[in-house]
């Protein structure tokens, strides 16, 4: 069962960590070395008696930044969502190669974490500590590996250690957390456990993000934020994401743009969808899509370019036209996933989706009226 402790003063106490257990402390090379994050780290390390540190530095959770031996009794992860991913995937105990086999599927066999894991986030986005499943990728293609067991133990959410995020990194996750509880609300596997984490999410992510509009986030909107996160990685524990999610990584392997920015840039197509099959869904989610219209554009119905327009005042690029790089229109269609795919609640026909994403028309923003 996740145990949650929010605020970082209680972060070493006795009971959190064990001292004596064969640690390993994984760390992003960001969060290795800023304050305060390091302070926490270099405390930690005196009260261990067996510890190793290994170190993130890759942009993506590949396997291949796995130490080779993974035998540790405790994994501590101290860092953003492929922090903790690739300490997820270290609890398992299993070697690199074993992995591997069973990514390719050479190996048929059930995941099963054996280390105590305590995760600490160091972003406000992926709430991967609040989830089931790890990222990673091998030879450039992603994999989900998935198992209750691989649940953390404990997480740490102390917002202080968002202050050292930059501005536009804080923007990006935010939105990460906030498409995250949006697709989860129309996810096949939505329920009303999900879908309470998922408005909960929704709710304060989009209020951080009003503030983050006018001026720099302080202590209060980087609580939102993490716990906006927090919810929206309980949301997607049980539901998975789905389109969005499903087409980004193509952007993230292929043209390095952040995972929050990735999957912001189909979100806007995602809510014409939505407005325009809305028959298709659930009595129940027909309800959410009208709370979500509410909470977006202050009316029952989603305003067009709502979305792009938000990312507009973000000064984030608002299509992926705005990119500053060529996206193969064929290449974003070939790796699409279609497991996570098949998690949305409406069929679409992914072609003309994908065509509408290149589409988009330029966004009026000064005739919008939306809550922001
Ligand atoms: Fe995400």
């Amino acid at each position: 069962m996740l145990v949650q402790i929010y605020g970082g003063k209680k972060l070493w106490s006795k009971d959190l960590v064990k001292r004596d257990l064969c640690t390993a402390i994984v760390v992003g090379g960001r969060s290795s070395t800023m304050i305060p994050i390091s302070k926490y780290i270099d405390e930690l390390k005196c009260e261990l008696k067996d510890y190793t540190i290994i170190s993130v530095k890759d942009s993506l959770p590949q396997i291949n930044c796995l130490p080779e031996k993974m035998q540790y009794q405790q994994v501590i992860c101290i860092g953003g969502g492929k922090v903790i991913d690739i300490g997820k995937t270290i609890s398992l105990g299993l070697s690199k190669k074993i992995i591997e086999s069973m990514l390719l599927g050479q190996i048929i066999a059930k995941y099963r974490r054996i280390s105590r894991l305590i995760c600490v986030p160091t972003t406000a986005g992926s709430g991967s500590e609040a989830t089931h499943f790890a990222v990673c990728y091998l030879n450039g293609k992603k994999y989900s590996i998935s198992d209750q067991s691989i649940l953390p133990d404990i997480s740490i959410l102390d917002p202080s250690l968002l202050e050292s995020q930059s501005e536009n990194m804080l923007k990006v996750t935010a939105l990460d957390a906030v498409c995250q509880c949006i697709e989860s609300m129309f996810s096949k596997n939505a329920n009303i456990e999900s879908t309470s984490y998922a408005k909960c999410g929704l709710e304060l992510g989009l209020n951080a993000i009003n503030s983050m509009l006018f001026s720099a986030p302080k202590t209060q909107e980087l609580n939102l934020l993490q716990t906006s996160a927090n919810f929206s990685g309980k949301a997607i524990n049980i539901t998975k994401t789905n389109l969005p999610h499903a087409l980004s990584y193509y952007l993230t392997s292929q043209f390095n743009v952040s995972h929050g920015l990735s999957v912001s840039l189909f979100m806007e197509v995602y809510l014409r969808t939505l407005n325009k099959k809305v028959r298709e869904l659930s009595k129940e989610q027909r309800k959410n899509f009208e709370f979500l219209c509410h909470k977006l554009c202050g009316s029952e119905y989603y305003i067009h370019d709502t979305w792009s327009s938000l990312l507009y005042k973000l000064s984030l690029p608002k299509s992926i036209m705005d990119l500053d790089r060529k996206i193969d229109r064929k290449g974003l269609l070939n790796s699409v996933n279609i497991e996570r795919l098949s998690n949305f609640s409406i069929q679409i026909d992914l072609s003309n989706f994908i065509d509408e994403v290149f589409n988009v028309t330029e966004p009026e923003f000064e005739k919008l009226i939306c809550n922001y």
